[in-house]
């Protein structure tokens, strides 16, 4: 059976990584969360004190990021693909507030993007990915076999991360994940290095009011399609 490429692009909290992560699992694909490898990039500038270069010096602080080590271990508990840095485990600590509220705008810095979308493309497809993020079927993965686009109302995505969080046992306030929520969907689609967009031969899949095995069934549809053609 073919084994396809999966880009799954689109808003902030949009439950794009549960969806992926549940798609990799069902097809026993690699499955990449991108975002977090951006957000892994924030808090190692955060806990080497590097965010005035990441103004003021960027050759200096990327020069620095090659000595720092970024990648995936497969969990074979919950059959995800953990982020690391540097040997450690860093999946909580790149989910917290302090992180979103820098992340877009590491993200937007196009040398920074450029060191992340080398690593991404460094990944073996030939067994089969699902990559989710902002880039993935526009400039990473342009020849994805599938491209979804996931959107909902800010509100409803402020409602599903705050709950989230404090079920992490995290302390937030639901106007602060809100107003995150608002700044990053600017940032991202605003940026001039490859800002959100809508491919063409993006499937939309607006989930305000959908549920994920909903959503998931519909993307099994689009899978099984491409799989057997
Ligand atoms: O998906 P996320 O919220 O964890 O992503 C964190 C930030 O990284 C988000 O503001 C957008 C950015 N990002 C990006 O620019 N390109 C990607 N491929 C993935 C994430």
């Amino acid at each position: 059976m073919k084994k396809l490429t999966i880009a799954i692009d689109g808003h902030a909290s949009t439950g794009k990584s549960s969806i992926a992560k549940k798609i990799a699992i069902k097809y026993g694909y690699i499955y990449i969360n991108s975002g977090s490898m951006y957000r892994a990039v924030t808090l190692f500038a955060i806990e080497n004190k590097l965010l005035g270069e990441l103004n003021d010096n960027i050759d200096l602080f990327i020069e620095k990021l090659h000595a720092a080590f970024i990648n995936f271990r497969f969990n074979e508990n919950n059959l995800i693909s953990e982020i690391f840095l540097n040997g450690r485990n860093v999946e909580k600590e790149i989910s917290s507030l302090e992180i979103s509220n820098y992340v877009s705008k590491v993200a937007a810095i196009p040398e920074i993007r450029k060191e992340m979308v080398k690593l991404q493309r460094n990944i073996d497809r030939k067994k089969g990915v699902v990559m989710d993020g902002r880039d993935i079927g526009s400039v990473v993965f342009p020849d994805a076999d599938i491209k979804l686009f996931l959107t909902a109302s800010d509100t409803v995505r402020a409602n599903r991360r705050f709950e989230e969080m404090i079920n992490n046992g995290l302390s937030v306030s639901y106007d602060d994940i809100l107003n995150n929520i608002r700044i990053r969907d600017s940032l991202d689609s605003s940026r001039t290095d490859s800002p959100l967009i809508i491919e063409n031969d993006a499937v939309v899949i607006d989930n305000s009011n959908m549920s994920i095995n909903e959503q998931i069934k519909q993307i099994i549809l689009l899978i099984d399609k491409k799989i057997v053609n």
